[in-house]
């Protein structure tokens, strides 16, 4: 699991994800890479090539990286293609940050007003760029009672990722100006974000189900003597409120982000498993360690560190995106003691929904 993502540690950063393009193209663009940062406008033959094989990748992701790699302006409609098409895609989180950062906001807003797909879309990307100058934007879509609640549930997970974006809908929540249909989705990410203050906060302005808490968890040992039921801990690790899904892929389903669990049960004992779940910190998985970027623009990246080269980090946010930076635009990284996995999941469940989930991860073996 863990080679997984260190196995690609020495790999070029495009190659990240795979882009749908075609083989003559890859060769355009590789040549093309080797000449990012010279300035084209000096060299017209040079700007006629780059355009070309620009037009050419439209609506994949290299288009992004192209436009990145030579500071291409006017291309805004052309990074919104791309975000439409693949929403989930690291460089689609980096065209969201172009725009944001080129101030060009107009496109964005012309994006989020437009039809539903177009919308959730780059709502999608402008969570996973975690800049806190998508806070605005998503907050109007949240409030916007004309949108579908689908779209509006989409900018709630949005904001969640942004220590800016979790504080405004906290606020909004105390100020009872949160729908009351995007209370749940907002109550189960607010409760998961990764900085204590607002998750305390929370806590307190967006409880879980009381129905959850109501019996104090037994202790372990006592946990370790009773049979679970397989079949609802499955359930269980696929509840919203546990949080588990978003985090971990069980044989392809969930979120890649932290291990993946499709093997567990013959790696850790019923023993360790409740400890993984209760005190995620207590022994960290290799590789899976949590940084923390401060750049110099001011944004802080939080993630895992998927893979690195000698000028620039690809960092894996929670939710599964990556975003890449460049080694000269970070001022300092540090290293989390805590898990990125919060503590506390269990307060999400009953006694008995934690010993049907360690039953269920305990079934899942090597074949
Ligand atoms: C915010 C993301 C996140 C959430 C939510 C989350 N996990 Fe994790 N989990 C991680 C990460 C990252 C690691 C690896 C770091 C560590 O070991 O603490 C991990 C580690 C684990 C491990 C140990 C894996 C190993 O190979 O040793 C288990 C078991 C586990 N999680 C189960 C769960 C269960 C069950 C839930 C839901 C109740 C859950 N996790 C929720 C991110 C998450």
């Amino acid at each position: 699991m863990i080679g997984a993502i260190w196995g690609a540690s020495c790999a070029p950063l495009r190659s990240d994800e795979s882009d749908p393009v075609p083989a003559v193209n890859t060769i355009a663009i590789e040549a093309l890479s080797r000449l990012k940062g010279m300035d084209i406008e000096a060299n017209p033959a040079l700007k006629n090539a780059v355009l070309k094989v620009l037009e050419s990748t439209r609506r994949t992701p290299a288009f992004v990286q192209i436009v990145q790699d030579f500071k291409l302006t006017g291309q805004e409609g052309g990074l919104i293609e791309v975000i439409e098409k693949q929403p989930a895609h690291s460089l689609s989180a980096e065209a969201a940050r172009m725009l944001l950062t080129e101030r060009d906001l107009g496109t964005l807003k012309k994006g989020l007003a437009g039809s539903q797909a177009a919308a959730a879309a780059i709502a999608q990307a402008l969570g996973h760029s975690g800049e806190r100058l998508a806070v605005p934007l998503l907050a109007a879509m949240v409030s916007d009672a004309q949108r579908e609640v689908s779209l509006r549930k989409i900018a709630v997970q949005a904001l969640a990722q942004t220590q800016e974006g979790a504080t405004w809908l906290l606020s909004a929540a105390r100020e009872e100006k949160l729908a009351d249909d995007l209370k749940f989705t907002a109550t189960s990410e607010l409760n998961q974000v990764r900085w204590p203050q607002i998750r305390a906060e929370a806590a307190k302005v967006l409880p879980l189900p009381p129905s959850s808490n109501a019996e104090p968890l037994p202790p372990v040992s006592e946990l370790l003597k009773r049979k679970g039921d397989a079949a609802k801990g499955a359930e269980v690790f696929r509840r919203d409120t546990a949080g588990c899904i978003k985090c971990h892929q069980v044989l392809g389903e969930g979120i890649d982000f932290g291990p993946a669990l499709s093997e567990i049960g013959s790696k850790l004992g019923k023993d360790a498993l409740y400890e993984s779940i209760l005190d995620p910190s207590s022994g960290i998985s290799f590789g899976y360690e949590a940084w923390e970027f401060e750049l110099k623009s001011g944004d802080e990246v939080f993630g895992l560190i998927a893979s690195e080269t000698e000028d620039a980090v690809m960092v894996k946010t929670q939710g599964g995106g990556m975003s890449q930076h460049r080694k000269i635009d970070i001022k300092a990284r540090i290293k989390m003691k805590l898990s990125i996995m919060p503590a506390g999941l269990q307060q999400a469940m009953s006694p008995s929904d934690l010993v049907n989930l360690v039953e269920y991860l305990a079934g899942l073996k090597k074949k």
